[in-house]
């Protein structure tokens, strides 16, 4: 296994802006590689998992699984990926890329685009045995090897198929894309936001930036544009980084987060 250890010194960029007429200056922090004590949490395992430790595991490799178990990315594009389709190399080996964020596929998000392919999403397989997700994920359909992804770790990504899913129709626009107001406790994702979040992205949001040159990106503007993304990363955590997850809070509970980081700042001059 390839070790990427970076010392998150290196890696922090401090930039201050001012705005006319506030009170105080917006410090943001640049994403940060995590240090080598965060090791094992960001890409290990623990000795005696917990079904949520187990369901956020799986929906990380469902992102994004090079970064997720810290692997060498693939090369070239993937066998299985429909030549008619857009996109090529490693992104076609993400199981996002051909089920979608809100994995409905073709009925959801990625119904129309760039990302389209056309194949369906993932929402019919809920509720069987992982085990039996486990031998569709080992088909033709799915070419991983083990060196890329374990038994181990594909049985997680099963658990997550089998009862890791949110249908995301209950609170996101499928036409415009935008979380649906209304569709959870804003107070509640108010609440969540400010005691969990807020320790590494600010009560605003804007504590991390990961747009580049002038262009931001914060918790606001992903909320707000890529809803169904931003739900994965919050339920499972974004792969690779030292970021929390929300698997041990109810569906409900990220619904309402969701309602409320929907509103937060999208940009600096906000
Ligand atoms: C290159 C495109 C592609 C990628 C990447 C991909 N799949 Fe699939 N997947 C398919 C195709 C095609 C099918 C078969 C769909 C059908 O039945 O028509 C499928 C079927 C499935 C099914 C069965 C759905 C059902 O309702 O029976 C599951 C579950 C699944 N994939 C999960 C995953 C997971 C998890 C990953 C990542 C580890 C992944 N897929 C990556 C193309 C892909
Ligand atoms: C311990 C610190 C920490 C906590 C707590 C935390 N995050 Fe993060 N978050 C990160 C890091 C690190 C990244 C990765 C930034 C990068 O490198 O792209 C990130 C990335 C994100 C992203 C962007 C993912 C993308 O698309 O690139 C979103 C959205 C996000 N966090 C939302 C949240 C929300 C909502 C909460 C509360 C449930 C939260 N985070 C809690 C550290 C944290």
């Amino acid at each position: 296994m390839k070790q990427k250890i970076l010392f998150s010194s290196a890696a922090i960029a401090i930039s201050v802006t001012l705005f006319t007429g506030a009170a105080s200056a917006q410090v943001s922090v640049e994403p940060q590689e995590h240090g080598p004590a965060q090791q094992e949490f960001v890409h290990g395992a623990p000795q005696l998992p917990s079904l949520e430790w187990i369901l956020a595991a799986g929906g990380r490799i469902y992102d994004n699984w090079w970064e997720a178990l810290d692997r060498d990315p693939p090369e070239g594009t993937n066998p299985a990926y429909p030549a008619s389709a857009q996109q090529e190399g490693e992104a076609t080996w993400r199981c996002k890329e051909c089920h979608g964020w809100d994995y409905l596929g073709a009925e959801g998000i990625y119904r129309q685009g760039s990302h389209f392919t056309g194949i369906p999403g993932i929402m019919g397989a809920r509720g069987y045995p992982a085990e039996t997700i486990f031998r569709t994920l080992r088909d033709a359909n799915h070419p991983y090897t083990q060196e890329m992804i374990t038994d181990d770790e594909m049985l997680r990504v099963a658990t997550f198929v089998s009862q890791g899913l949110t249908d995301m129709r209950a609170f996101i626009n499928m036409e415009t894309r935008r979380v649906i107001p209304g569709s959870g406790d804003f107070e509640r994702g108010r609440a969540i936001f400010q005691t969990t979040c807020a320790a590494c992205h600010g009560f605003d949001g804007r504590a991390m930036d990961w747009g580049e040159d002038d262009e931001h990106n914060f918790v606001g503007t992903e909320a707000a544009e890529l809803p169904d993304e931003v739900y994965n990363k919050i339920a499972n955590a974004h792969p690779g980084a030292a970021m929390i997850n929300t698997r041990a809070f109810s569906v409900q509970d990220r619904i309402s987060l969701m309602n409320y980081i929907a509103t937060l700042p999208v940009s600096i001059d906000d």
